[in-house]
């Protein structure tokens, strides 16, 4: 049985296009979601203009870039008939709660964003002295909050951002909230009616059409994605820059290839040395995608010399191959089918769009960026 639609959450989430996405970015994040759209009412964005904070020198893959992350998507599992896809730059609200939300987020806050300083530090080769990229957790609150998300599955790097939005959405409410009311009809409310939106704080003046709404943002939840790390082939945590990854596009052959040249126990250099699956990246793979009974041979036959560490990596390459099969299935569907691709986004976008000017109405109806011209010359 599926819930109704008024009485799921809503989860909204992004990421950025950098092309083709590997297993980590499977096992961290995307695995998640595709779980998530079947309890949840889900929003998933590419978000092209986050893309350009760190990397507006040179745009010449962006588009590449974005229709590859959406081909994984999909070939990872998730459906158009379940969630919402779309891009950031195709619903314009996006900019313009941004610009709203700067306006009242102040300098501090931004500048203690933990991963402002690291970037900052880390991308050394990129100059990141720009007014976008110190506000860009701005316009992720602008992401989050113009869907009303109540949900943000995201990686521990992120929380801070999540944490972020939190506090601009209680300072936008204590502005804003009360202060200009949502001029609606409510003759037509039955008592019953009125009762549920004043047990929601809502306050209704008696006799006027005028509602007061309590907020207009809800405080969004930051749901840290129950992720192991995924160790790459030289160990070291799997991520493009390093050029470790299992591309969940890679053919079989070179999965193969791949996980043979994976480093393993240090203390185990020849075939009749013991090892240990705890503290061998392989076996960290074994404990992410392996059967239980797979598993257990792989303990004991390590720990005993029983067998070799070419065999063990076959059997962690069998698993993975068995979940990349079926997503490299589904994407040749909409690799050969490009149009019908960006028919998912394209309605996705559409449907972004009705809920994040919805929003904006009210944002600018709280703010008093509301103008009506008169309606007759009276006064
Ligand atoms: N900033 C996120 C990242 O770099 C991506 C992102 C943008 C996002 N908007 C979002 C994530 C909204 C969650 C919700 O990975
Ligand atoms: Fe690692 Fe497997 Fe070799 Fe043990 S047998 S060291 S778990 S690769």
């Amino acid at each position: 049985m599926t819930s109704t639609p008024a009485t799921k959450k809503r989860v909204l989430s992004g990421m950025r296009p950098t092309g083709k996405l590997h297993l980590g970015n499977y096992v961290g994040a995307l695995q998640n979601w595709v779980r998530m759209q079947e309890q949840y009412d889900c929003f998933f964005v590419i978000v092209d203009w986050h893309a350009l904070t760190t990397d507006y020198g040179d745009t010449s893959r962006l588009k590449e870039n974005l229709v590859d992350v959406l081909l994984d998507w999909l070939a990872a599992g998730l459906d158009p008939e379940k969630c919402v896809m779309f891009i950031q730059s195709h619903v314009p609200a996006h900019a313009e709660l941004h610009l709203l939300l700067s306006m009242i987020t102040p300098l501090g806050w931004l500048e203690r964003v933990p991963t402002y300083k690291e970037q900052k530090e880390n991308l050394k080769e990129k100059d990141l002295n720009t007014y976008g990229f110190l506000g860009y957790p701005v316009l992720q609150s602008a992401d989050i909050l113009l869907y009303k998300a109540d949900v943000v599955p995201v990686g521990e790097d992120q929380v801070a951002h999540v944490e972020l939005t939190r506090e601009i959405a209680r300072r936008f409410n204590a502005f804003y909230a009360y202060a200009h009311p949502l001029v609606v009809e409510t003759n037509h409310l039955t008592p019953d009616q009125k009762k549920v939106l004043n047990s929601n704080g809502t306050k209704i003046t008696p006799d006027t059409d005028y509602i007061f709404p309590r907020v207009v943002f809800p405080e969004p939840q930051a749901l840290l994605t129950p992720a192991p790390r995924l160790p790459g082939t030289d160990g070291r945590k799997m991520s493009k820059s390093y050029d470790n990854a299992v591309m969940l596009t890679d053919p079989e052959l070179v999965v193969r290839q791949k996980l043979k040249t994976m480093v393993t126990d240090p203390a185990r250099v020849r075939r009749t040395d013991r090892g240990n699956p705890d503290v061998c990246p392989v076996g960290d793979l074994h404990k992410i995608f392996s059967s239980p009974e797979t598993k257990a041979k792989v303990n004991e036959g390590c720990r005993s010399a029983g067998i070799g560490c070419i065999e063990c990596k076959s059997w962690v390459a069998d698993a993975i191959v068995k979940i990349l099969n079926p997503m490299q299935e589904r994407r040749k569907k909409y690799e050969d089918k490009p149009r019908l691709a960006w028919d998912i986004l394209e309605a996705g976008s559409a449907r972004a769009r009705e809920i994040a000017d919805a929003t904006m109405d009210e944002v600018r109806k709280a703010m008093g960026l509301y103008y009506e011209s008169p309606k007759d010359d009276a006064k």
